[in-house]
């Protein structure tokens, strides 16, 4: 905040530049000048701005810690101050929890897994939560859990190091259909109450799908994480195919990610699958684990990235696709571990989501190891929907059973592939004659898809709410489904031509 406050004079001034420092976050510059002959209001006002600015000195020169960590910074000049401190906001934890966010336990009906962060300070954390009541009275007397805590300290080349206690607990026997409030916090500092729905045993489970948001996340993808809330805010999950973040341990960036959704990521619960981007050199953000509470009940060694999710009609299934792209043994493992979870599977739809695709948008994205191995799999136990992300463009089809990025269709397994984008960075698309029912270039995008007994309903928003997509599957016995494409009227899009 900036703020210019000028005193009029009639004879002789004195031009002062005064800023001073509230808490970390607010900054006040004011330029004033002088007359002598004040009025008493205006020496008032002289005092104190004068008292602020020995405040800015002082906070200048302050050697100050996070956590123990002792150290000062160097500001150029005012605008860097403030930058510094905003960037304060998303970096570094304080005592009261922030990077809320919800994840699904395995059974997303009577259970929902909680994840937050704070300074090293805070030595414990405690989930409160009751069932909702019209008025307050729900804080009378909450149910406690008492979480888990683990300690991270990461950094990256020329920037702070972040050091910060991760909590988490999962709230369990709940029942669905049912309202609850919870909050986060350790007795003294609390996050506001929060309030969920838990889906009912035979409702309809709707979920929002963002492909790579990745890259300006709090500038250019905040509005599409909003825009998806405000267009269906009853839905059941978010499910991120990869990529949320560029570079996978810098903590900045995650920072930009929790305030995008903001309390969108602590009220409806998320899953997420690494993608690349949280990957490098084979080895997973070290945020990932701490951050996310997700199940663990995949393939050993790759827990929170390859895991399963039930709902009384649907399975969801995460597989880790770096490992796949990278490690034979994991791709294997994988495989083998997804077979058989489709062989013993009772669940009317299946939904797997991974980061890179097996049909590609362009030819020089091919991801050959991978489809491979997992369309197989895919045709075997005809599996319904594949969500994926990595080309940074939009395709939507079904594929057949060659093995290339571009043929004909056979349709025998009936399963639909979906390539999205939901964040600011495009790609070219240059299939013309390809698997893609429906394209798109430089456009971002979210999905809402909803599953009800025997039919999905799937829709695809552009960043501002339009229409851009949409089908509905059909289950038709033992046959591949029936797809009933509802393609809008509108131009297919594509890159402005240069
Ligand atoms: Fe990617």
């Amino acid at each position: 905040m900036e703020s210019v406050l000028e005193v009029n004079m009639r004879k002789y001034s004195i031009r002062i530049r005064v800023t001073n420092i509230i808490g970390l976050n607010a900054f006040l510059q004011t330029k004033m000048k002088l007359n002598i002959g004040l009025s008493y209001c205006n020496t008032v006002i002289y005092i104190v701005l004068s008292l602020a600015t020995f405040q800015l000195s002082y906070a200048q020169k302050l050697e100050h810690s996070h956590d123990g960590n002792i150290h000062s910074h160097e500001y150029a000049d005012l605008d860097s101050l403030m930058n510094r401190f905003a960037e304060h906001k998303l970096l570094f934890p304080s005592n009261v929890p922030d990077r809320i966010i919800l994840n699904l336990t395995e059974d997303p009906t009577t259970s929902v897994a909680v994840n937050w962060r704070t300074s090293l300070n805070v030595r414990e954390g405690i989930i409160e939560y009751a069932e909702a009541s019209h008025g307050p009275e729900f804080r009378s007397e909450p149910f406690k859990i008492m979480a888990k805590m683990e300690t991270l300290s990461v950094s990256r080349e020329n920037e702070p190091i972040v050091k910060a206690n991760y909590h988490s607990g999962i709230i369990k026997n709940l029942t669905p259909g049912k309202k609850y409030v919870y909050r986060v916090g350790d007795g003294v500092n609390w996050s506001e109450w929060f309030q969920i729905t838990m889906p009912g045993k035979d409702a309809p489970i709707s979920f929002v799908y963002f492909g790579d948001a990745q890259n300006d996340v709090k500038s250019m993808w905040s509005r599409i994480i909003r825009e998806a809330y405000h267009t269906m805010p009853d839905i059941d999950f978010l499910l991120h195919a990869g990529d949320l973040i560029n570079r996978h341990d810098r903590d900045i960036e995650w920072g930009e990610w929790f305030h995008a959704g903001g309390f969108i990521h602590a009220q409806v619960p998320s899953i997420m699958t690494p993608g690349n981007h949280e990957y490098s050199n084979v080895k997973l953000s070290p945020q990932w684990r701490p951050q996310f509470n997700l199940p663990t009940n995949g393939v050993k060694g790759l827990e929170e990235t390859c895991y399963e999710i039930n709902y009384p009609d649907l399975k969801v299934v995460s597989l880790d696709a770096e490992q796949i792209d990278e490690s034979p043994i994991f791709r294997e493992t994988q495989a083998k571990w997804l077979d058989s979870l489709l062989t013993y599977n009772p669940k009317k739809w299946t939904v797997i989501t991974f980061h890179y695709p097996i049909y590609s948008t362009k030819p020089n994205r091919d991801n050959v190891k991978l489809r491979e191995t997992f369309k197989p799999i895919f045709d075997k136990h005809k599996v319904d929907l594949v969500l994926q992300g990595h080309d940074h463009a939009y395709g939507r089809g079904t594929a057949d059973n060659v093995a290339t990025g571009s043929s004909v269709k056979s349709k025998e397994a009936g399963t639909l592939y979906v390539v999205s984008v939901s964040g600011p960075k495009m790609y070219d698309m240059t299939y013309e004659d390809s698997w893609m029912e429906r394209k798109a270039e430089n456009t971002q995008l979210f999905q809402v898809i909803t599953v009800a007994e025997d039919l999905v309903h799937y829709k695809a928003f552009t960043g501002t709410g339009d229409l851009y997509d949409s089908f509905i599957l059909k289950k038709n016995g033992k046959k591949p489904n029936i797809l009933i494409n509802q393609i809008p009227d509108t131009p297919e899009r594509r890159h402005p031509k240069k």
